[in-house]
């Protein structure tokens, strides 16, 4: 049990898609999650598709994503935690937009080393601000999302330096942290992320 255990923990491919709000985390986890086999888990889609369905916990945090501000990390927690216990025995996993804060950093580290899992890398887009902007007033075009107007888009932003960027120190020092750089086509940030798991997994 030990041994098998121990296999998993060298060959599972876990990875943390980082940056902010526009910067490509979603369209690039899907394309990666794809061609590696991985699970790809968005804590933003599954709050939306709550949301849609009008459940209870889409009911609460309804009013928290249209403004641009972060649900309470522990209901956040435990989604993260059952979705990835309905994927056992997964290749590995991208989280794309978790964790956005290090009691969720932090979370996530217990709850990889209760499974002997541990997270291989965390993959930063890096996008200069006025692209990742124009970005955002696309995608409020695209796909109408409640939280992609003028206003929503800046608290977001503001929230990212606050609470999600000071991840990015948690990280270096576990030596897992890596800049991609978030420019190009979606065919051009693609290879370079292919690039980066394959030479450095
Ligand atoms: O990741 P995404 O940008 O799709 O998330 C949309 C919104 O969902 C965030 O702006 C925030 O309100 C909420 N969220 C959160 N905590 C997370 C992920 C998403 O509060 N870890
Ligand atoms: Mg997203």
């Amino acid at each position: 049990m030990v041994r098998q255990r121990n296999a998993k923990y060298k060959t599972m491919l876990n990875l943390i898609f980082f940056g902010p709000p526009g910067v490509g985390k979603g369209t690039q986890a899907a394309k990666v999650a794809k061609h590696y086999n991985l699970v790809h888990i968005s804590t933003g889609d599954i709050l939306r598709a709550e949301i849609k369905l009008e459940t209870e916990l889409g009911l609460k945090v309804k009013d928290i994503i249209a403004s641009g501000e972060l649900v309470p990390d522990e209901l956040l927690i435990e989604i993260l935690e059952s979705t990835c216990d309905k994927h056992n025995g997964a290749n590995g996993f991208i989280f794309d937009g978790f964790p956005r804060t290090l009691r969720q950093a932090e979370a996530l580290d217990e709850m990889m080393d209760r499974r002997s899992w541990k997270v291989t890398k965390v993959i930063s887009l890096e996008v200069p601000e006025d692209e990742l902007l124009s970005r955002l007033v696309n995608r409020a075009l695209e796909q109408g999302r409640t939280d992609d107007t003028a206003d929503v888009i800046r608290n977001r932003l503001v929230v990212y330096l606050k609470h999600t960027e000071p991840l990015i120190d948690y990280y270096r020092k576990q030596d897992i942290f890596i800049e991609v750089p978030g420019m190009g086509t979606i065919e051009d940030v693609f290879a370079s992320l292919c690039g980066v798991i394959d030479n450095r997994y």
